[in-house]
């Protein structure tokens, strides 16, 4: 049993929970065939496996065939503070159980975080056919695996802390699916098709990265169980972020290193430089609408029970206080032909708190990504679109606004949009370009190869044994 489910848990001392979990397991090993990634399980894939946190490493480096790896439960250590540090019940000690009375958005904030887990499997099943590299087909994989482990994360919340109706949650975390007409992932950007791998990396940028927002906020949360597991995952959700921003500094570095010798890169089977700033504003501007309604009353009553804080709430610097009463969030809106100033409650605006932390996250990464254009002695430079561009949720939603954030109307938003979107045209000039390379230490001609192996191996190591 224990070598079914390693965990830190003490699952051995919980029979009950044990035969949930056990009898969970098939469906989703069910669910890992039918919707995982196609074609390759049964292939010895070199992958990490989290075994907990102990006297070693939190994690051990080996060949894998998919299906057998090893979908752990994980708690980080205890945390310092042993109170909860903000909202109403600030410096009441943190709850082991589920309060009765905040149980309902307990399972809401669960079940929201979990549908994303495998959502995001789904979206990227058919990536492994035209991975540019060995080294890349396994990372795509390990993400893979790692985010199923986290779908175990918050079913195990379920199944421990929620009863029949937890249960009830837990399978149809593997019954929706991504896309779906009748049936799909509860939030957008995890219905969207992940079509090739230059949108795996900006997902993985930008997607993962609103993720480990969420997962920051959580780890917060006063239900102690909850921001445990949720510090847990963060340690494996920083290398899918790193697949990501290295993938497009990998694919921005052969395209400014053609431009440099004044070679068009589509001549070549590379990326134009302008193709990738269209699948940045896609992917950033998609993953600003997940972090919801800027001014949300879910959002103040989750931080009034202290559910879900805001980033590094701990950090008394960053924030005066930890009520966040009698504040207001100033957000600039244009409505009625003009530009006004809307103040919102602070509790209401966490969600605006989140994305601003998020935003000046992926500015730096922008500028990291920047600095490749810069070595080549470039003068083109990729942007990071206004916060209020593209978007579908939020204060924004109403009314079109350009790539730098002025307001426009339809007819100029209709004018532009193919200079601010990929075209159709766009996602066939990519698509060509993913053409397969599996030879150990070779890489396909739209990308660079990767700076660094895995688990301390090197750049030309066989990361997949095909049977
Ligand atoms: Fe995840
Ligand atoms: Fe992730």
């Amino acid at each position: 049993m224990l070598d079914t489910i390693p965990n830190n848990v003490n699952l051995a001392d919980n029979p009950k929970l044990q035969r949930a979990l056990l009898r969970w397991l098939p469906d989703f090993l069910d669910w890992w065939r039918e919707v995982g990634p196609e074609g390759y399980q049964e292939d010895r894939i070199y992958l990490r496996t989290a075994v907990g946190l102990g006297a070693g490493d939190w994690a051990v480096y080996d060949y894998v065939k998919m299906p057998d790896y090893r979908w752990g439960i994980f708690l980080a250590n205890p945390r310092k503070q042993d109170k909860i540090h903000f909202g109403d019940y600030i410096g009441r000690d943190l709850w082991d159980q589920v309060p009765g009375e905040h149980r309902k958005e307990l399972r809401r904030l669960i079940v929201t975080q979990g549908d994303t887990e495998p959502a995001s499997v789904e979206q990227q099943r058919l990536l492994g056919k035209t991975a540019p590299s060995l080294l890349d087909l396994r990372n795509l994989f390990q993400i893979n695996v790692e985010e199923a482990r986290h779908l175990w994360a918050m079913v195990y919340l379920l199944h421990s802390h929620f009863g029949a109706d937890g249960r009830d949650e837990a399978e149809e975390m593997l019954e929706r699916r991504s896309g779906h007409a009748d049936h799909p992932r509860i939030l957008q950007a995890f219905n969207k098709p992940i079509q090739d791998w230059l949108a795996l990396y900006c997902f993985t940028t930008f997607t993962d990265r609103d993720g480990k927002y969420q997962l920051c906020s959580l780890a917060e949360s006063a239900f102690d169980p909850l921001a445990r597991t949720t510090q847990f995952m963060l340690m494996e959700e920083a290398f899918h972020m790193a697949v990501g921003e290295t993938g497009i500094a990998r694919v921005v570095r052969r395209t400014a290193e053609l431009m440099k010798a004044g070679t068009d890169p589509q001549s070549v089977g590379a990326i134009p430089l302008q193709v990738i700033q269209k699948y940045v504003n896609e992917w950033s501007s998609a993953s600003y609408d997940l972090f919801g309604g800027e001014d949300s009353s879910n959002a103040a009553t989750y931080f009034a029970a202290g559910l879900k804080g805001r980033f590094n709430e701990n950090d008394d610097k960053r924030y005066g206080n930890h009520l966040a009463l009698d504040e207001a969030y100033s957000a600039k809106v244009f409505e009625n032909g003009g530009w006004t100033t809307r103040e919102i409650p602070l509790r209401r605006a966490m969600n605006a708190c989140l994305l601003d932390a998020y935003m000046d996250d992926c500015g730096r990464v922008l500028e990291r990504w920047n600095r490749v254009l810069e070595e080549y002695e470039l003068a083109a430079r990729l942007t990071l679109p206004s916060i209020r561009f593209n978007r579908k949720v939020g204060i924004f939603a109403d009314q079109h606004y350009d790539i730098q954030g002025n307001p426009i109307d339809q007819q100029t938003y209709d004018a532009h949009a193919a200079q601010w979107l990929p075209t159709t045209a766009d996602y066939e000039l990519v698509q060509r370009s993913m053409i397969p390379v599996y030879e150990p230490g070779k890489v396909a001609a739209w990308i660079a190869p990767p700076t660094r192996g895995f688990g301390g191996k090197p750049l030309d190591f066989e990361y997949v044994q095909f049977h």
